[in-house]
C-alpha cells in the first residue's frame, strides 16, 4: 500500500557559488526539480520547493586566490548570477539562500554540537601535507603534481582531470603545493569522523530492503557503496574558509563542507518558515525528494541520512531520484575547460526562448545514462516540434475562431463522433504522464504532452475546418470547439514543462490556472497563486478555501485534462500570438562555432603545454670517447651562400657553403624547420670531413650542426660573434 502524505518538500542540490549553473545543472537537477514542484502543485498537492547557493568548500578559495579576492567576493557574485539565472527559467523556489547565512552557521554549528554531544564522532590523528611556506595544511585540490596513471603533470590531489582517476595526494609524482609552488611536508592533524560504517547495516535495511523502487543508478550505486564497505567519513577540515567547529580545542578547524551543505536545506526552510519549519523536516507525514546529479548519491543517500540518523527527529528522503551527466557536443561539460552553455549567457542571447531549452534539456535529460546536448538538436526540437507540433496547431485553432466566429469559443453545433474520439484520446495520456511524472521519468511525460499537441495537429490537418467553414458553419463550429478544448488541455499539460508558454496560451484562451499552494511569501495564510495572464511576477493570490475564480474566468486544474468542456461556448479569448519561433541555421551556427573556437584555443593551449613539457626532456649522456676521436672531428666555422628545396622532399634543403676552405654543396634534412630565405648569410657550424654521400642525386659533403631539444625542435649552432670562415672548433 502506498504512504498518504500530507506534504512534500522538494530539495534541488544547493549549486556551488563558484561559477554561473550551465545546462549540465540545469538537465540534470534544476528542470527535473521545476517539472515536479508544477506538476504537484497543479495537482493540489502542498509543496515547498528549496535551493540556495552552497558557498563553502576549497573550488571557492581556490578561485579566490586565484582573482585576489576574497571568498565572500566570490560567493557574492555567483549566488547572484546563479539566482538570477534560475528566475530567469522560471525556476521559482519558495527560498533560494545561501550558507554563509548566519541561520546556516547557527544551524550546521549546532547540528555538529549536538553530533558532538551524544558522543557520534570519532577522532583520528593523521599525517596531511602542509606547506611550511604558506604555513597551513593543505586540502587535496591545493596539492598538484604527476597523475601516477596517465602522467600529466597537472593533476589534482584529489582527481586527475585528464583521466578522469580518483586520486589521493599521496600517490601524486612529484607534489607541489598549488599556494606556494614549494613540495609540501607531512604533519599530524586532528579530525572528527562520522564513523558511516556503524550505520551500515541500517543503510542496508533502509536503502536495499525498503527503498527497492529508487532509480536504478541510485539504488545501483548505493549497493556498490554498502557492498564496498563504509569507512569513517572525516567532518571537519583545516581551512579557513566555512562554518568554524563550535567545541573548544579545534580552532583553524571548520565543517567540511559536504557537512553542512544539506544543513543548508534546513537553514533555508528555518529562514523563510522560522515558525512552522519543524513540520517540513519532523512530521512524518512530509516526503522528501531530494533533486541532484550523480556525483551526489552517495552523499544524499549515505553520508546525510547518517547524519539525520545520528542527531534523530528528523525524516529521512523518501526518494532522491538522480540524473547521470549531461554533455556537450560530445564532450564532458566541464566549468575550468570553459565547455558549457552558460545558463546567464543563454538567457541574454535568447530573449524569450526560456521554454525551448527547458524543452530540450527535458528532452534529452540524462535520466538513465550520461546524453548529450547539440546545437543542431535544440533547432530541430525548437522547429520541428515546438514550433511545427504545438505553436502550430494552437495558432490554427486561435486564428480560425478569430476569423470565423469573432474569437469566442463557438457552439458545439454539429458533433460528430471523431471529435468525442479525439477527446477521449487525450485521457491515457493524462494517465501516462501522471504515471511517468509520480516515477521521476520527465522525458517520457514531456513526449506524452506533445502527443497531446499530435492529437490536435492531426484533428484539424483531418477535419479541415477552413475547407468546412465554406459549406458548413456549424460543423466547422464543432470543430474548433474541439480545438479549442485540446488549447486548454495543452496549457495544463505543459505548464510544469513549458510555464512560459502555458502563460502565453493561458492569455490567448483568457483563462486562469490553480497553480497550488506558493510558499514564497513565508508563513501567514497559505495561497493560491492564480496565473491569470502567465506573467509569473504578476501573481494573482487568493487565501486557502476561497475560489480562485476572478472576472468569471475559467481557471484550469490538472484533474480538468482531457474532460469533455473546459471552455463554454461564447468564452471570449484573447489575442492569438506565436508561442514559438523558428530558429535560423545562422544562430546556432554561431553557437556551434562558439565551441569550436574554444576547443581550438584549449587544443593549442594543451599542444604548447605538453611541447613544453617535451622540450624539457634531456636525452642521456652518449658512450665515452677518446680525446682522440674528437681530435678527428674537423668541426668550422662557414657560411651559407645559397639554399634551395631539394625537389620532391619535405625535409631537404640544399646549401652552398663557404667553409673557408672552398665552397661546397651540403644537403641537410633542416627544412622542417628553416626555410631557404632564412639560411642565406647565416654563419653556422660544419663537419667538414664527413665521408660524402649522395642523397636524392646531389653529392652531399659534411654536415650542419645542429642542437635538438626534447621535442625534435632544431636550431643550427653559430658562433657567437661573426668569425671567419673556416675556423676550427676545437
Ligand atoms: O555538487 C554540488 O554542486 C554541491 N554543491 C551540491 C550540494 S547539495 C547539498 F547537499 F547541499
Ligand atoms: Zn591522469
Amino acid at each position: 500500500m502506498e504512504k498518504k502524505y500530507k506534504r512534500t518538500l522538494v530539495t534541488c542540490a544547493l549549486p556551488y557559488a563558484n561559477g554561473p549553473v550551465h545546462i549540465g545543472h540545469l538537465a540534470g537537477v534544476y528542470v527535473p526539480g521545476d517539472i515536479y514542484v508544477r506538476y504537484l502543485r497543479l495537482k493540489g498537492e502542498d509543496v515547498l520547493y528549496v535551493c540556495g547557493s552552497d558557498e563553502h568548500g576549497v573550488p571557492i578559495t581556490i578561485k579566490a586566490k586565484k582573482e585576489g579576492v576574497t571568498p565572500q567576493d566570490i560567493v557574492d557574485r555567483y549566488h547572484k548570477t546563479i539566482k538570477d539565472s534560475f528566475t530567469g527559467l522560471g525556476i521559482n523556489f519558495d527560498i533560494y539562500s545561501r550558507t554563509s547565512s548566519k541561520v546556516h552557521e547557527h544551524n550546521a554549528a549546532e547540528f555538529f554540537r549536538k553530533l558532538y554531544d551524544d558522543d557520534k564522532f570519532i577522532t583520528r590523528e593523521s599525517e596531511q601535507y602542509y606547506d611550511t611556506e604558506a604555513k597551513t595544511f593543505l586540502a587535496d585540490r591545493y596539492i598538484t603534481g604527476t597523475c601516477p596513471k596517465c602522467g600529466n603533470p597537472n593533476a589534482y590531489g584529489d582527481q586527475c582531470e585528464k583521466c578522469g582517476s580518483t586520486l589521493s595526494p599521496e600517490e601524486l609524482i612529484d607534489p607541489k603545493s598549488a599556494l606556494s609552488g614549494s613540495a609540501p611536508v607531512k604533519k599530524k592533524t586532528k579530525h572528527w569522523y562520522l564513523p558511516l560504517d556503524k550505520y551500515e547495516p541500517w543503510l542496508r535495511e533502509w536503502i536495499l530492503e525498503q527503498h527497492k523502487e529508487w532509480k536504478s543508478n541510485v539504488y545501483g550505486q548505493c549497493k556498490s557503496w554498502l557492498d564496498g564497505g563504509l569507512q569513517p567519513r572525516a567532518v571537519s577540515r583545516d581551512l579557513d574558509w566555512g562554518v568554524p567547529l563550535p567545541i573548544d580545542g579545534a580552532e583553524g578547524k571548520v565543517l567540511y563542507v559536504w557537512f553542512d551543505a544539506p544543513i543548508g536545506y534546513m537553514s533555508n526552510t528555518q529562514e523563510l518558515l522560522p515558525q512552522s519549519w519543524e513540520k517540513w523536516w519532523k512530521d512524518p507525514e512530509t516526503r522528501m525528494v531530494h533533486f541532484i546529479g550523480k556525483d551526489n548519491i552517495v552523499f544524499h543517500c549515505i553520508v546525510f541520512p547518517s547524519m539525520l540518523k545520528a542527531y534523530g527527529s528528523y525524516i529521512l528522503p523518501d526518494n532522491v531520484p538522480a540524473n547521470e551527466f549531461l554533455n556537450l557536443e560530445g564532450d564532458k561539460i566541464s566549468t575550468s575547460r570553459n565547455w558549457a552553455v552558460w545558463c546567464n549567457e543563454y538567457l541574454e542571447q535568447f530573449p524569450g526562448q526560456e521554454d525551448v531549452l527547458r524543452y530540450v534539456l527535458c528532452a534529452n535529460a540524462p535520466e538513465t545514462k550520461d546524453n548529450d546536448f547539440t546545437w543542431k538538436d535544440f533547432q530541430t526540437r525548437n522547429n520541428s516540434e515546438l514550433v511545427a507540433i504545438l505553436g502550430n496547431f494552437v495558432n490554427r485553432a486561435v486564428v480560425l475562431t478569430g476569423k470565423y466566429f469573432g474569437g469566442k469559443v463557438p457552439a458545439n453545433l454539429k458533433p460528430e463522433a471523431i471529435d468525442k474520439e479525439t477527446l477521449d484520446s487525450i485521457i491515457p495520456c493524462k494517465e501516462a504522464m501522471e504515471r511517468y511524472l509520480d516515477t521521476f521519468h520527465f522525458r517520457e511525460a514531456q513526449k506524452e504532452a506533445m502527443n497531446i499537441a499530435r492529437i490536435g495537429n492531426k484533428y484539424i490537418s483531418d477535419s479541415e475546418p477552413w475547407k468546412v467553414a465554406k459549406t458548413d458553419m456549424d460543423r466547422a463550429a464543432s470543430i474548433l470547439y474541439t480545438c479549442l478544448q485540446i488549447c486548454a488541455d495543452l496549457a495544463i499539460a505543459f505548464e510544469p514543462f513549458l510555464p512560459f508558454s502555458s502563460g502565453k496560451l493561458r492569455k490567448m484562451l483568457r483563462v486562469g490556472i490553480d497553480a497550488g499552494f506558493d510558499h514564497r511569501k513565508g508563513e501567514g495564510e497559505p495561497t493560491v497563486n492564480f496565473y491569470r495572464d502567465g506573467e509569473s511576477a504578476a501573481l494573482h493570490t487568493v487565501a486557502q478555501g476561497e475560489s480562485p475564480v476572478s472576472d468569471g474566468m475559467p481557471v484550469l486544474k490538472w484533474d480538468m485534462l482531457g474532460s469533455a468542456e473546459i471552455l463554454a461556448a461564447g468564452h471570449e479569448l484573447g489575442e492569438p500570438e506565436l508561442l514559438f519561433a523558428k530558429i535560423e541555421d545562422s544562430v546556432v551556427d554561431a553557437q556551434v562555432e562558439r565551441l569550436k573556437s574554444i576547443k581550438a584555443e584549449r587544443e593549442a593551449a594543451e599542444a604548447a603545454k605538453a611541447a613544453a613539457e617535451a622540450a624539457k626532456h634531456v636525452e642521456p649522456q652518449k658512450d665515452e670517447v677518446t680525446f682522440d676521436d674528437f681530435g678527428r672531428m674537423d668541426i668550422r666555422t662557414a657560411t651559407v651562400l645559397a639554399a634551395e628545396r631539394v625537389p620532391k622532399t619535405d625535409k631537404l634543403l640544399k646549401l652552398t657553403i663557404d667553409t673557408g676552405i672552398d665552397q661546397r654543396t651540403i644537403v641537410s634534412g633542416i627544412a622542417e624547420f628553416y626555410s631557404p630565405e632564412d639560411m642565406v648569410g647565416k654563419q653556422i657550424c660544419i663537419l667538414a670531413n664527413l665521408a660524402p654521400r649522395v642523397i636524392k642525386g646531389i653529392e652531399s659533403k659534411g654536415m650542419i650542426l645542429m642542437a635538438k631539444q626534447g621535442d625534435g625542435k632544431m636550431r643550427f649552432i653559430t658562433p657567437a660573434e661573426t668569425l671567419a670562415n673556416g675556423a676550427q672548433i676545437s
